[in-house]
């Protein structure tokens, strides 16, 4: 079955849709107007119910359909949200907004979940209700956290949640998901080394806690050589490091280092913060310094249920007749893995193409995976609730 073909009519509105999201981003929890927007179109479809500010700036829209014998709930979600870059596209509906850009895709998913909203608030061809979920504040913010959080799963009865990301590399209109860990878990630390400052040319009087530091970060690339499996996988990256001077013949006293963790798997995640206590508490002591630690867990790993994976794999199938089952995992983190520790469910990728990567000033989402995207979405609800 190809896309719908309600998808192909609906492609020149959803694109307009998409194109004023993308003229105007908005970061964050920021996303007042994109919110406002939704809102506004998710009433003008006859959707049931349009509730705004779930988890500060999120809006869900609920479709009923023509019968109701089991109850059934399904969430679909969509992120709104996006990133403080300086497009480069030099398409006429680029950023108005200097310095803010969608270079995530975020409105393309956006305006892909109100095009499947459109279409099933018109045609209620399933037995249960549709909850259309947009969140806020996907880039670092825990968005789908903070609506967690509102109870807004229980409040709406959700019973099982189902996401998607666009993804370059990955031709348009095929699909493309694993079950198990898709992303990573995300972690961050910040290290603070304490020594004795002191004239450069007189380092026996001082601890030199810039040569601390360096041992520190050899010292941790151990964890992932020497000390984890080697068949699962681990990022540990410091990724800064700030010292309280900033004269060539001064030895700081002071130095900081930030950076992050990645990993799939909870035993590991668990391991590697205490491994990164020892060797930087241990790596200071050798060489005469002091060192603290403070690690900070992000968003969780996102863990694709098998039963629902399968489940969109095939709808996929369906929807394009491409679909890769065994996708490598990313270790890239996601904050729909908030939302996937509730409740069953799934997360896949759409191709975008051979575009620049997410996350670049050169990326665009391409409007050609909008009747893909909306399909998919579409049929994940007419297929799991199958009207009476
Ligand atoms: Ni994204």
């Amino acid at each position: 079955m190809p896309p719908k073909n309600r998808f192909a009519e609906l492609l020149p509105e959803i694109t307009a849709w998409r194109r004023d999201f993308h003229e105007h981003p908005e970061l964050l929890f920021d996303v007042h107007r994109t919110a406002a927007r939704v809102a506004e179109l998710c009433r003008s479809f006859g959707c049931d119910e349009v509730v705004e500010g779930i988890g500060r700036t999120g809006v869900v829209a609920v479709i009923k359909g023509r019968s109701d014998s089991k109850g059934r709930v399904v969430g679909l979600r969509a992120d709104m949200d996006a990133l403080p870059i300086r497009e480069q596209t030099g398409v006429p509906y680029a950023s108005k907004t200097p310095g803010k850009m969608h270079a995530c895709g975020h409105d393309g998913h956006t305006a892909m979940l109100l095009g499947a909203a459109k279409y099933l608030a018109e045609t209620r061809n399933f037995d249960g209700s549709v909850v259309c979920i947009f969140q806020p504040a996907e880039e670092g913010g825990g968005g789908g956290r903070e609506m967690v959080k509102d109870g807004m799963l229980s409040r709406w009865n959700v019973q099982e949640v189902y996401g998607m990301h666009n993804m370059p590399g990955i031709p348009v209109g095929h699909f493309a998901i694993r079950p198990g860990a898709m992303m990573a878990a995300a972690d961050q630390f910040e290290i603070v080394v304490t020594g004795k400052g002191g004239h450069a040319a007189k380092p026996h009087d001082c601890v030199d806690t810039t040569v601390v530091s360096a041992h520190i970060i050899v010292a941790l690339q151990t964890i992932a050589s020497r000390n984890v499996d080697p068949l699962k996988q681990i990022v540990v990256s410091v990724c800064t490091v700030e010292t309280d001077s900033t004269a060539h013949n001064v030895i700081p006293q002071v130095v900081k280092m930030k950076g992050t963790v990645r990993t799939m798997d909870a035993k590991v995640q668990d391991f590697v913060e205490a491994r990164i206590g020892q060797i930087v508490e241990g790596t200071a002591l050798a060489l005469g310094a002091r060192a603290e630690v403070h690690y900070q867990r992000g968003y969780p790993v996102t863990v694709n249920a098998p039963e629902n994976t399968a489940f969109a794999a095939e709808v996929a199938r369906r929807v394009s007749g491409h679909v890769d089952t065994a996708t490598a995992p990313l270790m890239g983190a996601e904050d729909f893995s908030f939302m996937l520790n509730e409740r069953p469910g799934a997360y896949i990728f759409l191709g975008n193409g051979d575009t620049a990567m997410v996350h670049h000033p050169a990326y665009n989402f391409d409007d050609s995976a909008i009747p893909f995207g909306s399909s998919w979405y579409a049929e994940m609800a007419e297929t799991r609730m199958p009207a009476a």
